[in-house]
């Protein structure tokens, strides 16, 4: 089997590519990444010389070339990541979200549908997507699979349009689509604009922590391995044209879950407790900030057989782990583009 993964070289793309090139030998993986600041090759340097691994780097924006790389590789499946993924750059710069996300989606989909014409039931479109598509909850209840759509960012309303295309392309023209939306993601690879990699980053070099208004806001946090392992499960045995929400069961308030990061620090870095406490520093809360995510998963874990397979007590202190063993990656990502990123987002302030 010839699987396009997009978004590789990403967060949980690379998570994702690793699994699928260890554990099938037999498939061949292609990984089509646009390398943009976000994706970084070093995260998959474990399996860039294996036989069964091939990158190619490409925008999804351009259908020429998608169309030119369906020709050359004759793909059997689409496992689509690529994506602008941050809520905060979606409100500063909301027109690179529709170009990816949308647009990109779009072609993707025109691409697979006409190449895949003759015998279309033989292969797949797996879309990765996100709980932030259902909007926001207050203190009580979960996302399911039926919860009506109500993205309200510039990103969750890109992702909402890509599900709902690729929903339409399914039930249009026969496309086979399956796409799952999950929750906050963390653990290795992160990149250090999102909550728990820049919190690292930042005790780590006694920086202020950041934290939007009061910290008051929720997220279910799940272990990328754990969301590789589901989209694993939900690309071989989920059905034909049905949707699976993924989440950690794991609710946690931001200042919390900061709170439970600097005190683990502390101790991992030798420092007196409540030392990186003193830290965390409370600013502008984001615009529009969604209050609560959590993720009625049961229809996966029922269904499916997937469950997490760490405590979030244990991912975090493998995750602090990995930021305190890899301070090279660290430094290269907060390099460049980045520094002029966050002197933006929170120097202004
Ligand atoms: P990421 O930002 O870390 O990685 C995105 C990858 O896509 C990067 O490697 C980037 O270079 C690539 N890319 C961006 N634009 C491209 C383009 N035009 N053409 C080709 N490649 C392009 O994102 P992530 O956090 O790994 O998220 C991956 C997917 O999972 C996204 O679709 C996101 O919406 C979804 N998701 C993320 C989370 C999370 O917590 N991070 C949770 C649920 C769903
Ligand atoms: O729910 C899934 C989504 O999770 C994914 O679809 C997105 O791609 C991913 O980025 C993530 O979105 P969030 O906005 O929830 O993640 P982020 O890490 O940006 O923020 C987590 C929470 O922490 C959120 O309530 C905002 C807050 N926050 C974030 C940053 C970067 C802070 O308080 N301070 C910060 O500096």
């Amino acid at each position: 089997m010839k699987i396009l993964i997009t978004g590789g070289a990403g967060f949980i793309g690379s998570h994702v590519v690793r699994l699928f090139v260890n554990k099938y030998p037999s498939y061949q993986i292609f990984n089509l990444d646009k390398l943009t600041y976000a994706g970084n090759l070093a995260n998959l340097a474990d399996v860039a010389d294996r036989e069964n691994y091939t990158f190619l780097k490409g925008d999804i924006v351009d259908a020429a070339y998608l169309d030119e790389t369906f020709s050359k590789y004759n793909f059997d499946a689409v496992i689509h990541l690529a994506a602008e993924s941050h809520v905060d750059r979606s409100i500063s710069d909301p027109l690179a979200f529709v170009y990816t996300n949308v647009i990109g989606t779009v072609n993707l989909l025109n691409t697979a549908r006409r190449h895949w014409a003759s015998n279309l039931q033989d292969h797949l479109f797996y879309h990765v997507s996100t709980d932030e598509v259902y909007g926001s909850l207050g203190a009580e209840g979960m996302f399911t699979e039926e919860t009506a759509y109500d993205p309200r960012s510039p990103y969750s309303a890109s992702k909402a349009s890509s599900d709902h295309f690729v929903r339409a392309w399914y039930h249009t023209y026969g496309l086979p689509v399956k796409i799952s939306n999950c929750s906050n993601n963390y653990g290795p690879n992160h990149f250090p604009e999102k909550l728990i990699p820049l919190a690292i980053n930042n005790i780590r070099n006694e920086k202020p922590v950041p934290v939007y208004g009061k910290g008051e806001n929720v997220r279910d946090w799940l272990y990328v391995p754990d969301h590789a392992r589901a989209i694993d499960v939900i690309f071989h045995e989920g059905k034909v044209g049905e949707t699976y929400n993924i989440g950690g069961v794991n609710e946690w308030k931001n200042l919390e879950l900061i709170e439970l990061l600097c005190d683990l620090m502390d101790e991992k870095l030798g420092r007196p407790q409540g030392r990186s406490r003193q830290l965390i520093t409370f600013v502008k809360d984001r615009a529009g900030h969604d209050l609560r995510y959590a993720i009625d998963s049961s229809k996966l874990m029922n269904e499916l057989g997937w469950e997490p397979s760490v405590t979030f007590e244990e991912g975090l202190s493998k995750t602090v782990d990995w930021y305190l063993q890899n301070t090279e990656w660290l430094e290269n990502v907060t390099s460049g583009n980045y520094q002029s990123y966050y002197e933006q987002q929170y120097v202004s302030r």
